[in-house]
């Protein structure tokens, strides 16, 4: 009993497998210690291009190392002893976690993902006086001479170490390897989180060109890059200060080109999908200024947001991901029975796209009034309009109309969604409420709903959210929406049947000739429709491929790989 406790003790480390890496850490320039493997590299280079040059390994998103322990610290010293210990100053992964902060705060030093996300040490070797609190300095370098850390400025030109750690692993994919690939001393890339950014410091263009630019990558769906997160930005500053230029074009444009005011109206644009309006606005100082029309990120990281003109050449970047089998693709118009296009203008959508505080999505118009109420007068007064509560048909409605009033004022809005016999329910068919996963049933006692949105500074970004109320809550503004209940604003997904587990729907009126006729007396019931050009038939159906199979625990729909049908998803 002893003995066999003691062989396995005795044994067992030698069965841990070796994995791939382990296996493939090998040469006089890497070592692999703890869980990680690294790479030393030579000649020196400056911090912001070393970073993005962490391509030994595929699937293990590289990045500059982490000092995170005396052994991990020894092992690589080591690794640097075959050169003179003098001259082999290395760059670590350190970085100031909030660039306004002191730097000589030891705190404010954190190792950071690609994905612009960061980790904070415990472990912190500096050399005594370190870190300097010189805003200039503003990396860390390793001197194996002192065995300790240093701050210092990002363009001097040191050896560096890359790290691969087991616990980042992931499959290599396709587009990873045609992005490192794609690098090379004039192109610059950064695969992160299955997106593949690419700069060419050297080519500049106008807005216009650089928009449909974006094709190195056969068969990926490629655009100019979208910032949408601090994330995101963090990855955009850091091609735009390893390319060492300072403005990168990104796809965000100000559509309205009669717009007088530069802090709203600002959409993520492709060369092939509509517009989605965006938020997040960190704007550089000094900036926005009127009538520039596109946006461009410069220094000042975090507040880095230029507004640049379209006629003026800069460097961009281009972001490239893979397609997703039911990627929508624009209806381009044909007489088809049953076909129809996003771009057909109804008297609905003219009027409402002409008027200010006014946002048409889904097929419907959505605009804001003042009442002073509670719920069911502000349901009455839309009713008065012609209209009623607004349902919000999709999810990016909350930051769209958050956003686009927040225009007039602090917005605290009823909406028609609230809770109707034990469920929460959009007001307009009474079907229990599926679209927003992370809704949860409200408190009892706050059974509507508002939209909120806080008006702080122009500048702030702002936090639209749904948010319970008592229905009986005095409320000073109401959202409405009048829908145009057609079959104008849908995209086709080609080859998918979507089958109902309940009995298709019977449709009301029609306006395209032969199909599927084409007007929805309730709008979410006439969500989407399928329709098989092959023999005129269709089905209107209540659900997308986009949209959860599984509602209350009931599979509602199924989805079939079919070329004969198309389904058509209301955009
Ligand atoms: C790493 O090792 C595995 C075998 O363990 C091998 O299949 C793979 O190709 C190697 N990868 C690299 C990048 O050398
Ligand atoms: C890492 O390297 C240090 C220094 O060489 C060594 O003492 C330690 O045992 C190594 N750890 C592992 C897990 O390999
Ligand atoms: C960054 O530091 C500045 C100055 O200390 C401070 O005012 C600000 O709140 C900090 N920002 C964050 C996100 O912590
Ligand atoms: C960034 O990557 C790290 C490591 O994979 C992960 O822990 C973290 O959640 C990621 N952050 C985001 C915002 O995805
Ligand atoms: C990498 O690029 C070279 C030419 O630049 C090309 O021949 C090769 O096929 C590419 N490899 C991959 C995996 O795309
Ligand atoms: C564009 O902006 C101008 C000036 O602010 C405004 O009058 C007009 O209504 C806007 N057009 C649209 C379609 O929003
Ligand atoms: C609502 O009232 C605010 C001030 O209370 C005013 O600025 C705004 O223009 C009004 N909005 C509409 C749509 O009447
Ligand atoms: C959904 O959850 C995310 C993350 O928790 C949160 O930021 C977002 O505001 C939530 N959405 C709504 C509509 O509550």
């Amino acid at each position: 009993m002893w003995y066999s406790l003691a062989l396995l003790l005795f044994i067992s480390p030698t069965v841990a497998a070796t994995t791939d890496l382990q296996t493939n850490c090998t040469g006089p320039d890497r070592v692999y210690n703890g869980t990680s493997c690294y790479v030393v590299v030579k000649p020196g280079i400056r911090h912001s291009a070393a970073k993005l040059l962490c391509n030994h390994y595929l699937g293990y998103a590289g990045h500059l190392y982490r000092i995170t322990n005396a052994a991990v610290q020894a092992a690589t010293r080591q690794l640097i002893s075959t050169y003179p210990y003098s001259t082999a100053w290395i760059w670590t992964g350190l970085e100031p976690k909030n660039s306004s902060a002191a730097l000589n705060d030891n705190n404010n030093w954190g190792y950071y993902f690609r994905n612009g996300t960061f980790v904070s040490p415990t472990y912190r070797p500096w050399q005594s006086g370190q870190p300097a609190a010189n805003t200039a300095n503003n990396r860390v370098y390793y001197d194996p001479q002192y065995d300790t850390i240093s701050n210092r400025a990002e363009n001097v030109a040191y050896f560096y170490i890359c790290e691969y750690e087991e616990a980042l692993k992931l499959p290599v994919t396709d587009l990873e390897k045609k992005c490192v690939n794609l690098t090379s001393s004039s192109v610059l890339t950064s695969f992160v989180n299955d997106v593949c950014y690419v700069l060419q410091p050297a080519v500049t263009k106008f807005y216009s060109d650089a928009k449909v630019a974006c094709n190195a990558l056969n068969g990926y769906d490629g655009h100019l890059a979208h910032v949408r997160t601090m994330e995101e930005l963090w990855i955009a500053e850091a091609l735009r200060s390893a390319a060492n230029v300072l403005i990168v074009r990104l796809g965000i444009a100000q559509t309205n080109t009669s717009s007088t005011d530069p802090y709203t109206g600002w959409y993520l644009t492709t060369p092939t999908n509509p517009p989605e309006l965006t938020t997040f606005l960190p704007w550089a100082t000094s900036y926005p200024t009127a009538s520039m029309r596109t946006i461009g990120v410069t220094s000042g990281y975090p507040k880095s947001f230029a507004s640049l003109s379209l006629n003026t050449a800069y460097p961009f970047i281009c972001q490239y991901e893979s397609l997703t089998p039911i990627t929508t693709t624009t209806t381009t118009t044909t007489t088809t029975a049953g076909e129809a296009s996003s771009t057909k203008i109804t008297t609905l959508k003219s009027e409402c796209m002409g008027k200010a505080g006014s946002h048409f999505a889904y097929s419907s118009c959505y605009f804001l009034a003042n009442i002073s109420g509670a719920q069911a007068t502000a349901s009455d007064y839309c009713m008065n309009q012609g209209g009623q509560l607004a349902s919000l048909f999709g999810e990016d409605l909350v930051s769209q109309l958050g956003s686009l009033f927040l225009q007039f004022s602090s917005v605290q809005a009823w909406i028609g969604l609230k809770v109707t016999g034990g469920k929460l329910k959009w007001m307009v068919d009474n079907v229990p409420h599926a679209l927003f996963k992370n809704i949860s049933t409200p408190p009892t006692g706050s059974e509507c709903y508002a939209l909120v949105s806080d008006r702080s500074s122009l500048n702030a970004i702002e936090n639209p959210r749904l948010s319970p109320m008592a229905c009986s809550a005095s409320l000073q503004q109401v959202i409405c929406m009048k829908s145009d209940h057609i079959y104008s604003s849908y995209s086709i997904q080609g080859g998918k049947k979507v089958i109902e587990a309940e009995s298709p729907e019977s449709v009301t009126t029609e306006i395209d000739s032969g199909g599927c006729g084409a007007r929805c007396s309730e709008i979410i019931g006439c969500v989407g429709f399928n329709f098989n050009p092959s023999d005129g038939s269709c089905i209107p159906t209540k659900v997308s491929p986009a949209m959860p199979s599984v509602i209350d625990g009931v599979t509602t729909y199924t989805v079939e790989i079919e070329s004969s049908w198309n389904f058509y998803e209301r955009i």
